[in-house]
């Protein structure tokens, strides 16, 4: 059975590993296992002694705990620890829809967001709710989400903070997406991968988990926390009926979470002030950075600032970024992520801010610019 193409990992896996000044992931700067370690006061040992036999299902009830403590009114019994982030979005959408339901997904969106669904139960049935945009910000539109429910419609996917526009809603608009989702027997399910990612003079918000009757929340350690690399995600399903067929599907994908990974995801989760802290400084000091670069190049560029979250979504005024990127990757090893991989047409790109040698790689995109000229009429 064929399923659309991951654009963005297909792009990532082409150039990610090959192309040395990098300016779209999503990401925050990693650190090593020892740096990891020496942060929370473990002793590498510890990891040594650790056995590699199968673990729990569920999760090391430990992490489960750890991760409830991180919510309001989330209880361990209500977490799923994945095997992976991105299979969660797989497992919700296996349990919680059947073919021919409707789904609304907050669009532009993460590939898989998108393509799950759409394959899942099918093309047709899954409704983009578009975010609108100002000259300075993108918006959501509630009123033109209201009409896109019909009495087929089973589930709203947001995500928030949003990759790739670095939206936050108010607390007064998730209240309202909470309650739209009750009042008409949806399942919400939020993408919170960004969670905590939130720029100075932006209000935070509180998670999703609980707030309306049916709730799916996605979270983990790959993007605030800088760790991808141990793969380490949860859901947060406080409805049991729907945990247990989540479980029966994880069954079939993962089965249980990798040790490793469960110990050093516990380790990381006693620092994660600290490595949330981190990744948000690093952040603002290269948005100010990009925000400079911006105001430089104001014909060729539509910066919209990000509220939240690693990434922005960027209008570029040339004819495709698609094309674009792949001359920039091979002829200057810069690399750019075209959003439309993403769901955006081809007038955009994806920039992310959590790396350390972001200020380095943009320095070598302005010299490209500045030598290759492109004559641009101003963006609207
Ligand atoms: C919104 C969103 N959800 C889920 C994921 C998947 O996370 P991971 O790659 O750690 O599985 C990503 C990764 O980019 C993402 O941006």
């Amino acid at each position: 059975m064929q399923i659309a193409p991951f654009g963005t990992e297909h792009f990532f896996a082409r150039y990610e590993f090959t192309t040395p000044y990098q300016l779209c992931n999503s990401d925050c700067e990693t650190l090593t296992v020892h740096d990891l370690l020496t942060l929370a006061g473990v002793s590498p040992d510890e990891l040594g002694k650790l056995s590699l036999g199968y673990t729990e299902s569920l999760g090391h009830p430990q992490l489960r705990r750890m991760i409830a403590e991180m919510y309001d009114q989330v209880t361990s019994d209500d977490v799923v620890v994945l095997g992976t982030p991105v299979e969660g979005i797989y497992l919700a959408a296996r349990a919680a829809l059947d073919p021919g339901d409707e789904v609304i997904v907050l669009s532009p969106a993460y590939d898989a967001l998108l393509n799950l669904f759409e394959h899942i139960v099918g093309a047709a049935n899954v409704r983009r709710w578009e975010f609108t945009a100002t000259d300075t910000q993108w918006c959501l539109d509630i009123e033109r989400l209201r009409k896109l429910i019909t009495p087929r419609t089973r589930m709203l996917v947001v995500n928030f903070p949003h990759n790739p526009t670095g939206y936050l809603p108010s607390r007064e608009q998730l209240t309202e997406l909470a309650a739209i989702a009750d009042e008409n027997n949806l399942t919400l399910f939020c993408d919170e991968m960004y969670f905590g990612l939130v720029h100075s003079g932006t209000p935070s918000i509180p998670s999703v988990a609980g707030l309306a009757r049916r709730t799916v929340v996605l979270s983990g350690l790959s993007k605030t926390y800088g760790l991808p690399g141990l793969r380490t995600g949860w859901l947060v399903v406080p409805d049991s009926e729907l945990r247990q067929s989540i479980v029966n599907w994880k069954f079939y994908t993962s089965i249980c979470p990798p040790a490793p990974s469960e110990f050093l995801a516990m380790v990381a989760l006693t620092v994660r002030d600290q490595l949330r802290a981190r990744s948000v400084a690093r952040i603002e000091q290269n948005l100010q950075l990009a925000d400079a670069f911006f105001h430089r190049w104001p014909e060729l560029f539509k910066w919209r600032r990000p509220m939240a979250g690693s990434v922005a979504l960027v209008g570029m005024n040339v004819p495709s970024v698609t094309a674009y990127a792949s001359q920039l990757a091979q002829e200057a090893g810069v690399l750019i992520l075209p959003a439309a991989t993403l769901g955006t047409d081809d007038r955009y790109m994806r920039m992310g801010f959590g790396r350390a040698a972001f200020g380095e790689a943009l320095e070598q995109f302005e010299a490209f610019l500045s030598e290759h000229p492109i004559s641009a009429a101003p963006l609207t």
